[in-house]
C-alpha cells in the first residue's frame, strides 16, 4: 500500500506538471526593424494589446522593434527556426523564398495605395500569401506602409539627375535593376544601417515612404526628397507554418480574428500617418521636398519601366497582368 501510495503521488505530480505545462501561455515574439511610431510599429503594438485583452493567460506577446531582437539579415531564418513567431518584413525581402512577390517592387506598377489594396484583396494577391509554405513560412495578412519617395544629396528632378549616385536598397533584384536603369549604383543594406550609411556618405541616396524617412531621421542627412511615389513599400505579416498550425484551433481562430482587426486598422491609417510625417519633414526645414510636374514624373516612369520586361518571366506574367488590372 505504501508503494501504491507513492506511485499515486508520483502520478499526481506528473499530472500537475503536465497541466502546468498546458496552462503555460503560448508565447509569440514579434520582431521588426522599424520604430514604434510607424504603421508597422503601431500594428505590432495593437496586436499585443488586443491579445492581452482577449486571450490573457492563453497567449502572451512580446514586441521587439528597431531590429533589437533580429534584423534584416537574420529575421526570416529565425522565424523558420521558430526563434521568433511573427514578423512583417517588407515584400522586397522574400526574394530567397519566392520571386513572385517581387511584383510589388516593380516601379510605377501601382498608381497608388488603393490600387495596391485591390490587388492584395483579389485572388492572385491572396494566393501569394501561400507562396512560401514550402519554406515553412505562412502569410497571414498584408500591411501597408506606403508609396516610396527618392531622397538624395542632390535635387532629383529628372531621372538623369540620379546618374552616378549610389542608392541604398532593400535586398531585391528588381530594385537593383531599377537604379541601374538610372545609371546609378545600388547597395543592399539592412534597414538598421541606412542612417549611418547616408550620414557617412557610403551611399548618397535611398528610397522609402515618409514614415520611415521621418522615424529614422533620414531627412536630416538627405537635403532633398523627391515626391516620386514610384513604388510601394508594403509588408507581409508572416509566421512559422508549423508553429501557427500547431496552435489549438479555438485560440488560432481568435488570433486570426485579431489579425483581421489589426490589419484593417493599420491599412486604414497608413496613408494618413505617412502624410503627417511628410508634413513634419517639411516643417523641420532640414530637407527640401521636391514635387514633380506630371511631365517630370512621366520621365521617371519611362526611365524605370524597362524593368518590368526584364522580370516578366522571373515573376510570372500572370502575376504582373493581375496586378496591372487594379489601376483605375
Ligand atoms: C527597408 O528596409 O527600407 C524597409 O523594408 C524597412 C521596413 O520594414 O519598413
Amino acid at each position: 500500500t505504501l508503494r501504491a501510495l507513492a506511485a499515486c503521488a508520483l502520478a499526481l505530480a506528473s499530472l500537475s506538471a503536465a497541466t502546468a505545462l498546458a496552462d503555460e501561455p503560448i508565447l509569440i515574439k514579434f520582431s521588426h526593424v522599424v520604430a514604434d511610431g510607424t504603421p508597422k510599429g503601431q500594428g505590432a503594438l495593437l496586436f499585443k494589446q488586443l491579445v492581452e485583452e482577449r486571450l490573457a493567460g492563453k497567449v502572451r506577446v512580446e514586441v521587439y522593434p528597431n531590429s533589437t531582437l533580429y534584423g534584416d539579415a537574420n529575421e526570416l531564418e529565425a522565424l523558420r527556426n521558430n526563434d521568433v513567431q511573427l514578423l512583417a518584413p517588407s515584400l522586397a525581402k522574400f526574394e530567397q523564398y519566392t520571386k513572385q512577390l517581387q511584383v510589388f517592387d516593380l516601379p510605377f506598377l501601382f498608381d497608388d495605395l488603393e490600387a495596391v489594396n485591390r490587388f492584395q484583396k483579389r485572388a492572385k494577391g491572396r494566393q501569394l500569401l501561400r507562396s512560401m509554405e514550402d519554406h515553412n513560412i505562412v502569410g497571414l495578412a498584408y500591411w501597408h506602409n506606403g508609396m516610396k519617395q527618392l531622397s538624395a544629396t542632390r535635387a532629383l528632378n529628372m531621372p538623369g539627375d540620379a546618374n552616378g549616385l549610389s542608392f541604398r536598397i532593400q535586398p531585391s533584384a528588381v530594385l537593383e535593376a531599377q537604379f541601374r536603369q538610372l545609371g546609378a549604383n545600388a547597395q543592399k543594406l539592412p534597414f538598421a544601417e541606412v542612417f549611418k550609411a547616408l550620414q557617412s556618405g557610403q551611399v548618397q541616396g535611398a528610397e522609402n515612404p515618409w514614415s520611415n524617412i521621418y522615424s529614422q531621421k533620414l531627412h536630416e542627412v538627405q537635403p532633398f526628397i523627391s515626391e516620386t511615389n514610384h513604388g510601394v513599400l508594403d509588408y507581409m505579416l508572416v509566421s512559422n507554418s508549423r508553429f501557427w498550425y500547431g496552435i489549438p484551433h479555438q485560440i488560432r481562430m481568435e488570433l486570426e480574428g485579431i489579425i483581421d482587426e489589426v490589419t484593417y486598422a493599420v491599412n486604414k491609417q497608413a496613408e494618413a500617418a505617412n502624410q503627417t510625417d511628410r508634413q513634419r519633414i517639411v516643417s523641420s526645414g532640414r530637407s527640401q521636398v521636391i514635387t514633380l510636374s506630371p511631365e517630370e514624373r512621366e520621365a521617371w516612369r519611362e526611365a524605370m519601366r524597362p524593368v518590368w520586361q526584364q522580370f516578366e518571366t522571373v515573376i510570372g506574367s500572370d502575376v504582373i497582368k493581375a496586378a496591372q488590372t487594379v489601376n483605375r
